[in-house]
């Protein structure tokens, strides 16, 4: 299998980061000169197991923590929360319970002040029609299945037009169906959109399918195992793309290395008191 070994990174890539340490209040390391980096448009996924710093990693290149040592660029320049070039999308929808599919997916517009509230409909329609939500805008997110309600959140996350998208298990929470659609959805409106998409999974065969590359994480602090060129033609789907023997290979391959993240982490395996 080629490509084990960290790319290095470019001044045009779209997220950047570089050497960075990041330990947490009470003294828990989770980073030591980690450096990750992904171009423009590029999908990258995410892999690791719980508790390797995975929301973490996320949380820096949100700005929303701050690393002790190293920096974090977004497009070439630090990254900030409020920067307009970085979108979300969270394991649970986090829709309001009171609005309305198409208000949901305004409200991003609206504290972000962008467009006039005509636009702002007609935004947040656009992209609900993306998602295959446009006959569902006027219900609420209980009237919503779970699926749907995650479709919501990124049409939420994508009216704003980010240029990074950064994705933390959206579709852990699904049954298994949902998720393969959804996982043919994400591809289609990122072939459409083009974003650069970093997504955040514990499920092998779901980066596989997903990544043009994907970072296997190890157990805090150990930084990145290893990297993988995921190189099955695009368009994918989950009938071709999934049994292809070539699929197969770079499944087994990553199986193989998340056991030897694991076995560097007995304590892993200690039951919690
Ligand atoms: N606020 C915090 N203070 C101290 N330690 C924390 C804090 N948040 C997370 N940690 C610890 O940092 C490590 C990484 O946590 P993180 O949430 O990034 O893991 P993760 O890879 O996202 O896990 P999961 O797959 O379960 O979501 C874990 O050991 C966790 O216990
Ligand atoms: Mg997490």
């Amino acid at each position: 299998m080629p490509n084990i070994y960290p790319s290095a990174s470019d001044a045009s890539d779209a997220l950047s980061v570089q050497a960075v340490d990041f330990t947490y209040g009470n003294g828990h390391s989770v980073f030591r000169n980690l450096s990750l980096s992904a171009r423009q448009g590029e999908f990258v996924a995410l892999l690791g197991p719980s508790g390797c710093g995975k929301t973490t990693l996320l949380n820096l290149l949100s700005g929303f923590q701050r690393p002790q040592a190293g920096q974090v660029l977004i497009n070439g320049a630090p990254t900030r929360p409020e920067l307009p070039e970085l979108g979300y999308v969270f394991q649970s929808p986090q829709l309001f319970p009171w609005l309305s599919a198409l208000e949901n997916v305004r409200f991003g517009l609206r504290i972000a002040g962008r467009y006039d509230e005509r636009e702002q409909r007609e935004q947040a329609l656009r992209y609900l029609r993306l998602v295959g939500l446009e006959a569902a805008a006027g219900r609420l997110p209980r009237q919503l299945s779970g699926g749907m309600q995650q479709r919501v959140s990124l049409a939420r996350a994508l009216a704003l037009e980010p240029d990074v998208l950064l994705m933390d298990e959206p579709f852990a929470a699904l049954d298994a169906i949902s998720r393969a659609s959804m996982n043919e959805e994400t591809l289609r409106l990122w072939a459409e959109l083009g974003q650069t998409v970093l997504f955040i999974t514990h499920d092998i065969d779901e980066a596989v399918f997903l990544a043009d590359r994907v970072v296997v994480l190890n157990i805090a602090p150990g930084g990145i195992h290893s990297e993988l060129a995921i190189d099955l033609p695009r368009p994918r789907s989950n009938l071709q793309t999934r049994r292809l023997p070539a699929f197969l290979d770079y499944r087994n391959e990553l199986m193989g290395r998340i056991a030897e993240v694991m076995a560097q982490s007995p304590f892993l395996l200690e039951p919690t008191s």
